[in-house]
């Protein structure tokens, strides 16, 4: 589904430049919940930015789908990114002047006629589709989330993009996004989130860690257990 090969990326500031990501190799197979760990810094928001197609590389190679990303450009990546891509960031970026349903539908209206409809099937399933006409200043934190999560999902894509969803929110509120996400895992959706933290990051069914510019471990959780996985995730993020 998705393969990265020697991946390689350096960012230019003033007088030098620092490498962030250097050399990257990972496979993502379809249903994976990959969670990134790493320090501040160490280039999680970096590396899904690369493999997201809005930020270029400097060597390597990332095939999504069989689609190598360094060989599309312009109106082909657009198209790329909002069939086969959904994002969901610690701030959910609502449009202020747009009603919840309206947010979630926005993307699919250019090419659907029907997608009031999709976007109220993904309100249901998020559970707040009582909340469909009123406008992101009139609903929760949490709620709002929730509104991203259906927003991110409404051209049903092959992969789902989460960088900290749950940082801004409460453990409870967390909980219940995590549950979500979870919920759509086991339908099968691809899910990549990155987290700093160690109980958010039980939710998913493989975690690697990202350290001094590579993936320094690949570790597959052996089920649903989240305790279980939880002390895993705390042997790895402290050795
Ligand atoms: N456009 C840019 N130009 C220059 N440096 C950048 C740019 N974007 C990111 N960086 C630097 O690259 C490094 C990695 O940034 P990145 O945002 O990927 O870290 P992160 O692991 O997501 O951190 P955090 O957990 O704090 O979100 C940081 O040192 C950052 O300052
Ligand atoms: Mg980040």
């Amino acid at each position: 589904m998705i393969d990265v090969k020697n991946l390689r990326k350096s960012y230019q500031t003033q007088d030098k430049t620092v490498e962030i990501l250097k050399g990257i190799n990972i496979h993502v197979n379809p249903g994976d919940f990959m969670i990134i760990m790493g320090e501040s810094g160490s280039g999680k928001t970096t590396f899904l930015n690369c493999v997201s197609g809005f930020d270029t590389i400097d060597e390597g190679s990332i095939e999504i789908g069989g689609t190598k990303l360094n060989e599309i450009k312009g109106k082909a990546l657009e198209q790329l990114r909002l069939h086969q891509f959904g994002f969901i960031f610690q701030d959910n970026y609502l449009i202020d002047n747009l009603t919840i349903l309206e947010n979630v539908a926005i993307t699919r209206l250019q090419y659907d006629a029907k997608a009031y409809d999709k976007a109220m099937e993904l309100l249901k399933k998020v559970h707040i589709d009582h909340l469909k006409d009123n406008y992101p200043s009139q609903v929760s934190g949490g709620e709002k989330q929730r509104c991203a999560i259906a927003r991110a999902l409404v051209n049903e894509p092959k992969i789902l993009f989460a960088d900290e969803p749950t940082a801004a929110l409460d453990r409870q509120t967390a909980d219940e996004i995590m549950n979500i996400l979870s919920e759509l895992n086991k339908q099968g959706q691809t899910i990549l989130m990155v987290t700093h933290s160690p109980r958010i990051a039980a939710y998913g069914t493989r975690m690697v860690f990202v350290e001094s510019g590579v993936f320094e471990c690949d570790e597959a959780f052996t089920g649903d257990d989240l305790e279980a996985n939880y002390q895993r995730v705390m042997e790895i993020t402290e050795r």
